[in-house]
């Protein structure tokens, strides 16, 4: 339990591979749960995903990460660029955040190019479609192996 992590994608994520297949690819949200599970388990940890279509819900798992999960990657899709309340309830968690998008939010629309979910991430990683899971899986089972 200690070194699980907890994998959340927010609203929309539930169509990748048939959602803009330009922008986000082919590859499903089961797809990369499935990367995920594997990467996890070379790096001596396990892991859970979840996604939500609805921001409460997405607040109330971080709220309840405390003694569960010692870690989160997020992709909060949308709710990264407008959601206070989750900023809020990821302010309130002292367990490591990484934030994940697919696309490079940066060379999009002007309102994805501010995240609230950043100001309280440990680091971002954007731009490498499904492999950023797996980089944002590397880099916290490092950051909590070197707390251990
Ligand atoms: C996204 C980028 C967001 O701007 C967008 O709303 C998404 C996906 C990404 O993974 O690139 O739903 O988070």
């Amino acid at each position: 339990m200690a070194r699980d992590i907890l994998i959340l994608n927010g609203p929309n994520l539930n169509l990748l591979g048939q959602r803009e297949p330009d922008i986000y690819g082919r590859t499903t949200l089961a797809d990369i749960g499935a990367m995920c599970r594997a990467e996890a388990a070379r790096l001596g940890c396990a892991v859970e995903s979840r996604q939500s279509n609805h921001e409460g819900e997405l607040v109330t798992w971080v709220q309840q990460i405390p003694g569960q999960f010692a870690g989160l990657i997020l992709n909060a899709g949308a709710y990264s660029h407008t959601s206070m309340a989750l900023f809020d309830a990821l302010r309130a968690l002292d367990e490591p955040l990484i934030e994940v998008h697919l696309s490079n939010i940066y060379q999009r629309e002007a309102f994805r190019q501010h995240s609230y979910v950043s100001l309280a991430a440990k680091g971002v990683i954007c731009g490498f479609g499904p492999q950023g899971y797996l980089l944002a899986l590397r880099a916290l089972a490092a950051m909590l192996h070197d707390a251990a």
